[in-house]
């Protein structure tokens, strides 16, 4: 199936691992010009490598982390140096604190709000002035099915991720003048290593491994919840 992104400038931000790393593999599978944005130089390089053992082609690799105030706009004069515009912004970074409402801080609030929406907010303006000058300009963000369906004790992220579906629903008017598309992407739990990671420390906590040890039983008296 062509998708038709042959020769269209992708960039992923987020794009060393997990879900960002899939999207840039499958765009540059299918012919785009590719740049994935990450806070690792080795990562984005061992993905990078990965792509071309994969597929021949290498995608662009740019260090950043969105998290920062300024590099966003930092981000956005790489692009456009290499390309000078922009058809399709991917936002792929995220995720949670597991932690029981009572134990989350201001600190928490504002680091996962920043984690989450600010970065993706900051991103979405610093490329803006690319993307209208681009080819059926597209913005798509990673959202979660927790904005909809919340998860147990990942209330932090059920909030921010509500956050970013007003936000993908406001600007795909907004910006439907400009003729650039805004969607947002709703995963439900999905093999990467943010799910690894968590899932990791859960059946440390519990005194098992990951997967299937069942010869230690938990410790019931432990609490079942602790912030990773
Ligand atoms: N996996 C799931 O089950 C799941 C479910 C629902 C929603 N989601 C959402 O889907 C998105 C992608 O999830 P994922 O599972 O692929 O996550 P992941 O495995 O943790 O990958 C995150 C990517 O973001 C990069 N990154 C992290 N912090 C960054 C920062 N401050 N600046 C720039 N890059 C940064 C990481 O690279 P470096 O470490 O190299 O910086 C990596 O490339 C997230 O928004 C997540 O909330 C995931």
């Amino acid at each position: 199936m062509d998708l038709e992104y042959r020769n269209r400038r992708v960039l992923i931000i987020g794009g060393s691992y997990g879900i960002g790393e899939a999207t840039a593999h499958l765009a540059l599978a299918e012919g785009a010009e590719v740049a994935i944005a990450s806070r690792s130089e080795d990562n984005l390089a061992a993905a990078a490598s990965r792509m071309e053992a994969a597929l021949g082609r290498r995608p662009q690799t740019i260090v950043a982390d969105v998290t920062q105030p300024g590099s966003a706009e930092e981000l956005a004069g790489r692009v456009s140096d290499l390309w000078g515009g922009l058809d399709v912004l991917v936002s792929a970074v995220g995720g949670s604190i597991r932690s029981a409402f009572a134990e989350l801080s201001d600190e928490d609030w504002l680091g996962n709000y920043t984690f989450n929406v600010l970065s993706t907010v900051r991103a979405i303006r610093a490329h803006l002035p690319l993307l209208t000058s681009g080819e059926a300009p597209a913005v798509v963000m990673l959202g979660a099915a927790a904005s909809k369906m919340p998860y147990a004790h990942q209330i932090v992220s059920n909030v921010h991720k509500a956050g970013l579906l007003g936000l993908s629903k406001t600007l795909a008017s907004e910006f439907a003048p400009l003729g650039i598309r805004v969607n947002l992407v709703a995963p439900g739990r999905t093999l990467t290593p943010l799910w690894t990671n968590r899932a990791d420390k859960i059946a440390a906590e519990e005194g098992r491994r990951r997967p299937g040890d069942q010869c230690r039983r938990r410790d019931r008296s432990r609490p079942a919840l602790r912030r990773e």
